[in-house]
């Protein structure tokens, strides 16, 4: 079996166990069962059980795989390396909502190679591979054809990692060409809704690799444009991020502080 192929299918069904273990300890709704890392920075206990979970599991199938993980840093190294959020959408998900997922990539340096996303609270496997294309739950998916931004839903991710004036910048100067926003707090499903073309772009001033890698691929497979996130140090330190759908590219390529999307 291709090597590839062979890691998909152990990445879909890792994601899926992982999934299904964080359904079982996620909290009940009620004030945040966590701990706070930084501000507004939510840690579970899942987070730790998940990473450790997909780590050890993934080093038993591919020993000579890297492994990054956002709890536990950089692990491995390897020619190959999986990139790991456990649960990105922690905030959430420590209130005992629904929108939160495990992202699950591997990655060849710089280029991503393999993207799963698995949200089981909303019975949602979100996947693609290099060439092969992006699927919703076995469907092909595309990003949207919105070419005018006063006809665009915009989700603006927000952390307390950049200044809230500098979110507020770039929230002004959407609702300035008419776009509708939304904060959904969750980077990984927020991209992934646009490849889907379920809302029409995502922008955030500063997110980090694990969020987004899983993502990055499913957005490429679907035809979504993106800013250059992997450029600079965006591997170890985050980036800004844009991801939209193509013929929006033009009209957001002038929001504050975040770098236009570049077409597929
Ligand atoms: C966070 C979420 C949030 C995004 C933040 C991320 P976490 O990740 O993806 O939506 O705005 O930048 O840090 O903490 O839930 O894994």
């Amino acid at each position: 079996m291709h090597a590839l192929t062979r890691r998909l299918e152990i990445a879909i069904s890792l994601a899926i166990e992982a999934g299904a273990l964080a359904m079982r300890m996620r909290p009940a709704p009620g004030s945040a069962n966590a701990i706070l890392k930084g501000p507004q920075d939510w840690v579970t206990e899942a987070d730790g059980a998940v990473e450790r979970f997909l780590s050890e599991r993934l080093a038993h199938a591919f020993p000579e795989d890297g492994f990054q993980g956002e709890e536990g840093g950089v692990s491995r190294t390897g020619s190959l390396r999986w990139v790991v959020d456990p649960i990105d959408g922690t905030a959430n998900y420590a209130r005992g909502a629904s929108r939160f997922c495990v992202s699950v990539a591997c990655m060849e340096d710089a280029t991503p190679l393999i993207g799963v996303i698995v949200a089981p609270a909303l019975g949602e496997t979100i996947l693609a591979v290099k060439d092969q294309g992006a699927r919703l739950n076995g469907t092909p998916i595309r990003a949207a054809a919105t070419t005018d931004p006063a006809h665009a839903i915009v989700e603006v991710g927000w952390s307390r990692r950049r200044p809230n004036q500098d979110y507020l910048a770039v929230c002004e100067a959407l609702l300035t060409m008419g776009a509708s926003l939304r904060h959904g707090g969750s980077g990984a499903l927020g991209l992934a809704d646009v490849a889907i073309g379920r809302i029409d772009a995502y922008a955030e001033l500063h997110i980090n690799l694990w969020d987004v890698a899983a993502a990055l691929m499913i957005l490429h497979e679907a035809g979504a444009a993106v800013s250059p996130f992997l450029d600079g140090n965006g591997a170890t330190q985050g980036n800004p991020i844009l991801a939209c759908a193509p013929g929006l590219a033009p009209a957001l390529a002038s929001l504050p502080n975040i770098p236009p999307a570049l077409t597929p």
